[in-house]
């Protein structure tokens, strides 16, 4: 063993104990009490004498030791919805691979799973080929893609059993965004199709983009121009019909199907519905919609402008859906708590569309905080279970992502992908201190209780504190396997 996580409060999808984890060359090779007292020789390094440190060098053939005494060790968090150097709304996302991933490991996040996105009339190889670019050398935790489809001629058809073969066992389709990534139903059913004969997961953001296209335009022929117009072009019946017909398209093709981003209960009906009858139909939602709601379209802060902050689609909802969703989450309707990480800075991003809601770049920031909200909001507050939250951030997209055992547990065998959790520690959350590179957060002032203190990948300590220890462009390119259900 190279390194011992030592004294901690072990906690899996399925188990909770006390034990320490001994890691050799990235890899859990053994879980147990007292490792210590087994590695040989005994002793070890000095303690670094650093604030909040609990790392202890290894020394004269010993371990390097980690003391988890206090923590809750749990498996690296998984965000599998980002979206890294990603052009949308007339620019570029403000995280790259570098700092997206930098923000992702001091938030306790060890894995992510990116959008490559085809540009339409172009083959998806020349696209994950850009992504790979992207990612190679910056990426500071490991990375996979999700293909994101926008055009299924036949030749491009083709291309998708290499595609799978390369690693990327998910797709992408987007019923709105209409002119940009819209893709019709029978497009959505033929990737459907292919994904069940390849064992790939489709994930399908629904929304009626043909009403919203509509709603749109004539909320702007009217001069209705405020960020609040974003929420009301994009309405709740609109993401409920979307997913109503998605689930059908997929039980159409006999295919499973994964909605992402749900914001309410428009949509988490027809999901339940389809999950007592049985179909491989999964959802994910994220931080934003538990927390905030549509009231922040009208703040006033930046100039008058700061509704812009949290123009992203689906929108924010009325706050009635919020316990919708914490339920949903808790007794298995939803299986992810994602993030949709798509950030722009307020200062010279946002404003495209400081005279027209329709020009706002859609996203918000989110890949650093979602592991403090998680426990803070729903474990702590008692929504949610220890075992539950793990399974909702690491676990299931581990499983639905083809990564699993080798990302989102801990078990000999598995990466050593770990964070430990201090339940105790309060940190105010602010775009000041955190890594995202943007300017604002969506959550700004507000105090958690419990925060990521030390994030270990494949071994490596690249996280302490909320501060980046590891080195640039060490993460790698992950070749994921088959879809398992959840
Ligand atoms: O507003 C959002 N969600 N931006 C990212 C693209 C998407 O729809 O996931
Ligand atoms: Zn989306
Ligand atoms: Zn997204």
């Amino acid at each position: 063993m190279d390194t011992i996580i030592r004294g901690g409060t072990v906690v899996t999808a399925g188990d909770r104990y006390v034990a320490d984890i001994g890691i050799e060359d990235g890899v859990i090779t053994q879980i147990g009490r007292d490792l210590l007292a087994d590695a040989e020789p005994l002793g070890g390094g000095v303690t670094v004498e650093r604030a909040g440190s609990r790392v202890t060098p290894a020394g004269d053939g010993a371990p390097q030791v980690i003391d988890a005494s206090g923590c809750y060790v749990i498996p690296g968090a998984i965000d599998a919805h980002v979206h890294l150097d990603m052009p949308f709304g007339g620019t570029m996302t403000s995280d790259d691979y570098a700092s997206g991933t930098v923000a992702a490991a001091c938030g306790g996040v060890t894995t992510v799973v990116d959008y490559c996105l085809q540009s339409i009339g172009h083959p998806p190889t020349e696209a994950v080929e850009q992504w790979h670019r992207k990612a190679e050398g910056k990426a500071v935790i490991d990375y996979g893609f999700h293909l994101a489809i926008t055009d299924l001629a036949a030749d491009v058809l083709n291309e998708l059993p290499q595609l799978v073969d390369h690693g990327l066992t998910s797709f992408k389709c987007f019923m709105a965004y209409k002119g940009v990534f819209q893709i019709d139903d029978a497009t959505m059913f033929q990737l459907l199709e292919q994904a069940r004969e390849l064992g790939a997961l489709v994930n399908v953001h629904a929304e009626n983009g043909d009403v919203v296209d509509l709603l749109i335009n004539r909320y702007v022929a009217q001069g209705m121009l405020t960020p609040w117009y974003h929420r009301a072009s994009r309405t709740p019946e609109a993401e409920g019909e979307a997913t109503a017909r998605a689930i059908a398209l997929a039980e159409m093709a006999h295919a499973p199907l994964n909605i992402v981003h749900m914001t309410c209960i428009e949509s988490i009906r027809p999901l339940q519905a389809a999950r007592e009858r049985g179909l491989p139909v999964y959802g994910e939602t994220c931080p934003q919609y538990l927390l905030l709601d549509e009231t922040q379209y009208h703040e006033t802060d930046w100039d008058g402008f700061g509704g812009a902050k949290y123009v992203m689609s689906p929108p924010l909802r009325d706050k009635r859906n919020h316990d919708v969703l914490w339920k949903a989450l808790a007794q298995g309707d939803l299986q992810t708590l994602m993030t949709d990480h798509c950030s722009f800075r307020m200062s010279d991003q946002k404003t495209l569309g400081r005279d027209n809601f329709a020009k706002i770049p859609n996203g918000a920031p989110g890949i650093e905080t979602r592991l403090a909200l998680a426990y803070s909001e729903g474990v702590a507050k008692g929504r949610f279970s220890l075992e539950r939250m793990v399974a909702l951030l690491s676990t299931n997209a581990a499983r639905m992502y083809g990564m699993y055992p080798r990302k989102g547990t801990l078990a000999v065998g598995s990466d050593a992908d770990v964070v430990l959790l201090d339940p105790n520690k309060r940190v105010t959350l602010s775009a000041a201190t955190l890594n995202q590179q943007t300017d604002y957060c969506p959550y700004e002032g507000m105090e958690v209780t419990g925060y990521p203190v030390l994030t270990l990948s494949r071994g490596d300590v690249i996280a302490v504190d909320g501060a980046f220890t590891g080195t640039a462009g060490r993460g790698k390119f992950l070749r994921r396997g088959a879809h398992m259900s959840v």
